[in-house]
């Protein structure tokens, strides 16, 4: 059986891409695609456990390195019990948030290095790197400022962190885009849902369509 594609979707908070991805995969399910929308911290039990412990406001005390290689567990037991199987059986995984994450969030924002957090994911997911990620692009004041307008979206501990810190996971994001071109595919999320969405889809489609004429 041909492997699947695994394709993640990341961005800063209230960049509309839960939504966007949620829609997405109506759309390419109604074409026919073997879809599995998933996401981190989370999409199975132990990996959703984990995800409470790091996203709980009260855990003011949580040191850098302990977030870091808690979103690595996490992405690591969510790899082998859903995304693997899934992509040995052929299916279109989409996931929302992946290592970039923590490249940009704890590696560039969090201040402990790309490269360093990078170290520990290798560990956590071997070389199943993702084979398209696109990356929802928005201007932090505006992402925070849907966020807060969002009454039924918890606002978790990330969320609480200041402006200054949602500007770093910003530029760390660009300097992903930067290094992995070929992967990361910038879209623009500022626009209005449905734009947001025609663009996204034009991205994946192009993307399967070439994966499956080669
Ligand atoms: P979530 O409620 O899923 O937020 P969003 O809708 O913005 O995706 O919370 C995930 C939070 O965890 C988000 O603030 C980003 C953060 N995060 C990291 O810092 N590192 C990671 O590796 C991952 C996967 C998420």
């Amino acid at each position: 059986m041909k492997r699947g594609i695994f394709i993640t979707v990341e961005g800063p908070e209230g960049a509309g891409k839960s939504t966007i991805l949620g829609l997405l995969h109506e759309k390419l399910q109604q074409e026919g695609y073997s879809l599995l929308l998933t996401r981190e911290p989370g999409g199975i039990s132990i990996s959703e456990q984990i995800r409470e412990v790091v996203l709980n406001k009260d855990n003011t005390t949580m040191d850098e390195r302990t977030e870091a290689l808690l979103y690595a567990a996490s992405r690591r037991q969510h790899l082998v019990e859903k995304v693997e199987p899934a992509l040995s059986e052929g299916e279109i995984v989409l996931c929302d948030r992946f290592i970039d994450s923590s490249l940009a969030y704890q590696g560039h924002a969090r201040g402990l290095g790309i490269d360093e957090v990078y170290r520990i994911n290798k560990f956590a997911i071997d070389d199943t790197m993702p084979d398209l990620t696109l990356y929802f692009d928005i201007e932090p004041e505006e992402g925070l400022q849907r966020i807060h307008k969002n009454d039924d979206r918890e606002v978790n501990r990330l969320d609480m962190e200041n402006l200054s810190f949602h500007h770093k996971v910003r530029e760390g994001y660009h300097l992903l885009v930067d290094r992995f071109p070929e992967r990361i595919k910038v879209i623009d999320a500022s626009d209005d849902i449905s734009k947001v969405l025609d663009q996204t889809l034009k991205v994946v489609k192009h993307f399967i369509h070439k994966r499956n004429v080669l």
